[in-house]
């Protein structure tokens, strides 16, 4: 389910007629602008790349990944195994582990945070494993949004019947795949996170909320769901004074070390 977005993103950034479904999707708009960020702001030649809770998935640029040594940090060893572009491997839990200070270009957190107990502990460790202008990419829903509150408030088997029975993912729930259980810690909400990396030396230089790609999703496999879900989004929103759009579920973003 998740390759398919990187996928459509490359498909995108090389023959941008061929994914003209995808091409609209705020998604795609918003990791194509991290890639060209990611691009542009990082050091030449060799890069060292921390992909925290790595998974078996990376979201970024296949010509940073081609240069970089990664190392891919994951508490489930199912996932790492599973991982194919780490140069190194390591299954541990990132709101603990130490990697020796001032060593790493990038940290990417891609879906992670969300499932954590101790996301400062973490992003403490993110900032030391840093090198100076070192950059930090973290990707997560958002909690308040209309996905984040009914994922807060409602049982994890419900969570893995609806990526079975609403986005078809035949493997949810089953051991090493997804969903992985929330926690929604405040550092979650994308003003705290801020707030939070700025005491530890950090500058915001990219943030975007936008429409989770689980409405396009629906919108193509569900159409009637979808429209009940659209219908049921506009009333909230028309409550809160349009002031946000509760379908901006995600967010992109990167930070830069002092
Ligand atoms: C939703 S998946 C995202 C995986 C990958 N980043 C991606 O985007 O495809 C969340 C990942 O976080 C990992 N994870 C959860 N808690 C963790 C922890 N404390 N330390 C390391 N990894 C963790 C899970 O095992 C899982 O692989």
């Amino acid at each position: 389910m998740e390759n398919q977005l990187m996928d459509a993103v490359l498909a995108t950034e090389t023959r941008p007629s061929d994914t003209e479904e995808w091409a609209d999707e705020q998604v795609i708009k918003s990791l194509l602008a991290v890639h060209r960020i990611l691009e542009s702001e990082l050091p030449r030649g060799r890069l060292a790349i921390y992909e925290a809770g790595g998974g078996s998935t990376s979201y970024i640029p296949p010509t940073l990944l081609a240069r970089g040594d990664v190392t891919v940090v994951d508490v489930d060893e199912r996932q790492i195994e599973r991982c194919s572009y780490a140069t190194t491997k390591r299954v541990a839990d990132i709101q603990t582990l130490r990697l020796p200070p001032s060593t790493f270009d990038l940290v990417v957190c891609f879906n992670v945070i969300e499932h954590l107990t101790d996301v400062d502990g973490a992003l403490r460790g993110f900032a030391e494993a840093l090198r100076p202008n070192g950059l930090v990419f973290i990707a997560a829903p958002t909690p308040r949004s209309l996905a984040g509150v009914v994922t807060r408030f409602s049982p994890h088997w419900f969570h893995i019947w609806v990526y079975r029975h609403l986005f078809r993912y035949s493997d949810a729930g089953k051991p090493g795949y997804p969903p992985f259980p929330t926690v929604f810690h405040p550092l979650v909400r994308i003003e705290n996170l801020k707030r939070f990396m700025s005491t530890l030396g950090f500058d915001v230089i990219y943030a975007n909320q936008y429409e989770s790609e689980r409405y396009p999703a629906l919108r193509r496999r569900r159409p009637g769901f979808a429209r009940l879900l659209d219908l049921i989004a506009v009333v909230i929103n028309g409550m809160m004074l349009n002031s946000v759009d509760v379908r901006h579920g995600d967010y992109h973003i990167v930070f830069r070390k002092r």
